[in-house]
């Protein structure tokens, strides 16, 4: 313990909305897994978050439980980070207040996120929905984070946070450090879609996405199914993207023997595509089974996931008010 306040703190958030996929195994979760030996990391389900855009709440408890099983199943461990979610940390919605103060509507309105959500749900542009990046620099700020891995879709959220912590500096005092995006390892994976459209995400076509919640049949159903084309005629001809992010596939999940094979077979135009989807498949399904069993046990575990939650509350939030004091000190709120 002694020795955690001396590491950097680590910091990201995840919607409980929709399940999690391949893209986010490789691209954030596997190195969430890292970090935790080396920072001191929070982190944390995202549910005020989610319903700026999903005001239903039948599903919430269920989703954030899922969120945090598949957490657990994917490695991240309790004792060392802190696994929270955002509703139990009353403190966030305290800073958020604060920061509110320091937001301008004309830069808000200006968000491309905020942009997209109004073009696309028009009848439900609400406040929640454009101070989004407000509750998020506030999520950050909470512990004073400054390394917080996210994707390039969160990085203008990430330069409003720093925009809020400065003014905030600025006006009342030293409190913040800066938050940056922190790349874990440079040679960061990028998982396409397996119809080759784009990057595997959360909410489109279904049938080219790879859940951590999937059958393994329905696993080497979706891989059978990958975009492939009529395969190359010249030795050596470079891989359409949609082909590589096969072998990427099988670069993580299969023996490096069975890589090496199609990879030859590809150089010398002998590849099948089907004895290849069909073996990527098995590897997958071997990969993404027991993750797949292990969250579901968690998920139907409600005392082990109470205990989990709880504790990581407690952590979160001595670290939270520990701020919130700092901030209501130099704000003056202290009568
Ligand atoms: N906005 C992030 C996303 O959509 C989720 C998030 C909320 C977050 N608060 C955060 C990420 C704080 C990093 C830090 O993915």
């Amino acid at each position: 313990m002694q020795n955690d306040t001396k590491k950097e703190i680590v910091l990201s958030g995840i919607r409980p909305t929709g399940y999690l996929h391949l893209g986010n195994y490789f691209g954030a979760m596997r190195n969430y897994v890292r970090m935790q030996e080396d920072y001191n990391c929070y982190f944390f389900v995202a549910d005020w978050h989610s319903l700026t855009t999903h005001p239903d709440t039948k599903e919430l408890r269920n989703s954030v439980h899922r969120v945090i099983a598949e957490n657990l199943a994917c490695g991240l461990d309790p004792d060392k980070a802190a696994i929270y979610v955002q509703s139990d940390v009353p403190e966030i919605a305290e800073l958020y207040l604060y920061l509110n103060m320091l937001a301008y509507k004309g830069e808000l309105e200006k968000v491309p996120t905020f942009k997209d959500k109004v073009r696309l749900s028009p009848d439900n542009v609400n406040a929640g929905l454009l101070t989004y990046p407000v509750l998020m620099a506030a999520d950050i700020l909470i512990h004073r984070a400054v390394k917080v891995p996210v994707g390039k879709d969160q990085e203008q959220h990430l330069e409003m946070a720093r925009n809020f912590a400065e003014r905030f500096n600025h006006r009342y005092g030293d409190v913040f450090p800066m938050p940056r995006a922190f790349n874990f390892n440079s040679d960061l994976v990028k998982i396409m879609s397996l119809d080759g459209k784009g990057k595997m995400s959360k909410s489109e076509n279904q049938m080219a996405t790879i859940y951590l919640s999937d059958s393994d049949e329905l696993i080497l159903k979706k891989l059978k199914k990958a975009t492939t084309d009529q395969g190359p005629t010249e030795a050596g001809q470079p891989k359409p993207d949609f082909i590589q992010n096969l072998f990427t596939l099988a670069s993580l999940v299969s023996e490096p023997a069975v890589s090496e094979k199609f990879e030859a077979d590809y150089n010398n135009c002998q590849i099948r595509y089907g004895d290849f989807k069909k073996q990527l498949g098995e590897d997958m399904a071997r990969f993404v089974g027991p993750i797949r069993d292990k969250a579901l046990a968690i998920q139907e575990d409600k005392v082990y996931l109470e205990k989990i939650m709880k504790q990581g509350a407690e952590k979160a939030r001595q670290s939270a008010s520990q701020t919130i004091k700092i901030v209501r000190e130099a704000m003056g709120i202290k009568y």
